[in-house]
């Protein structure tokens, strides 16, 4: 396997903001504010691991890149976006600071900013409805992706859990239930709906949520790893800030060499649910690769 990771993720990061570019009001549209604040966060410079995991999938599934997979790559990252608009709110985790620039709430105030994040919520499904793919797939991927940032095991239960663990001493089944929800589940859902849009059967879905789930563990690990391990001018975010809110992480738990040890087992066992699909699944598996040694 011989993938150049950096520049297919740096393409499908640019095909995402073109296609988010197009799809969120301009910043001069009424109410100005609030488009300017859902554009301050979009285009602050995240990583678009979400679109470009779907994008991977995608290409497992069919071979090549499919057509209009960008759009379901813009939903998928507003969804993202609203929750860490949200998630860095003086009633979450109370930060400052992300992808190197002030948070919304920072630079827009908190009721713009938990409008903004609303705001990205129900464009995205917007978005997810006009997908160019059968209707039976596009029904599939919105009833898959609602799921996936609900309560139940989704992102906003686990966001949920997250805050009210705070100051407990974690077990290693909490620090679990919590990052396979807050985060876990959208990466599983970019991958299983990058499939789907492709126009995956049963057992392609049920291969692709082994892997997402596993690799989206593993993708919280290592953030909890990062905020021990980096610096903030490198994350773009405030480093430090789980030890000092006492968060129930797995570095909490398991300690930071074991945590490392942790998110690379995860991912060669991820693997392991792509072995049918040959060299088609090279790019996805490099991607997963990165999520975990990444630097920020
Ligand atoms: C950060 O996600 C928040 C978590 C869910 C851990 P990313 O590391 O993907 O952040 P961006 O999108 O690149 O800013
Ligand atoms: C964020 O977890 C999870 C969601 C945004 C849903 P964190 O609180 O660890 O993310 P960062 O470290 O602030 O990016
Ligand atoms: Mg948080
Ligand atoms: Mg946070
Ligand atoms: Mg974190």
């Amino acid at each position: 396997m011989c993938v150049d990771v950096k520049s297919l993720i740096q393409e499908g990061a640019d095909l995402t903001d073109r296609a988010l570019e197009a799809l969120i009001p301009s910043a001069t549209t009424a109410p100005a504010s609030i488009h300017g604040a859902m554009r301050h966060s979009v285009f602050a410079g995240g990583k678009r691991l979400r679109p470009v995991l779907a994008m991977q999938a995608g290409i497992t599934v069919a071979g090549v890149l499919p057509k209009g997979i960008d759009r379901l790559g813009a939903g998928l990252e507003m969804l993202h976006t609203y929750s860490l608009i949200h998630d860095d709110l003086p009633a979450l985790d109370n930060d400052d600071l992300r992808r190197g620039k002030p948070t919304c709430h920072k630079a827009f105030g908190e009721a713009v900013a938990i409008l903004a994040g609303d705001a990205l919520q129900t464009r995205a499904f917007e978005v997810l409805a006009g997908l160019e793919c059968p209707p039976a797939a596009t029904v599939q991927i919105i009833a898959l992706i609602a799921n996936a940032v609900g309560t139940v095991e989704g992102m906003i239960g686990g966001q949920v859990l997250d805050i009210e663990s705070e100051h407990l001493k974690p077990t290693p089944e909490l620090v679990d239930a919590i990052h396979r929800a807050k985060t876990g589940a959208l990466i599983r859902v970019s991958v299983v709906s990058g499939g789907v849009f492709a126009g995956a059967g049963a057992d392609d879905v049920a291969r692709l949520d082994r892997f997402g789930s596993k690799a989206g563990l593993a993708f919280q690990i290592a953030d909890d790893v990062l905020d021990v391990t980096a610096d903030s001018a490198t994350l773009g975010k405030t480093a430090g800030k789980d030890l000092a809110t006492e968060k129930a992480t797995w570095p909490a738990v398991h300690g930071v060499e074991q945590s490392l040890r942790d998110a690379a087992r995860l991912i060669d066992e991820a693997f392991a649910a792509l072995e049918p699909y040959g060299s088609r699944a090279d790019g996805l598996k490099a991607v997963a690769r990165y999520l975990v040694e990444r630097k920020n």
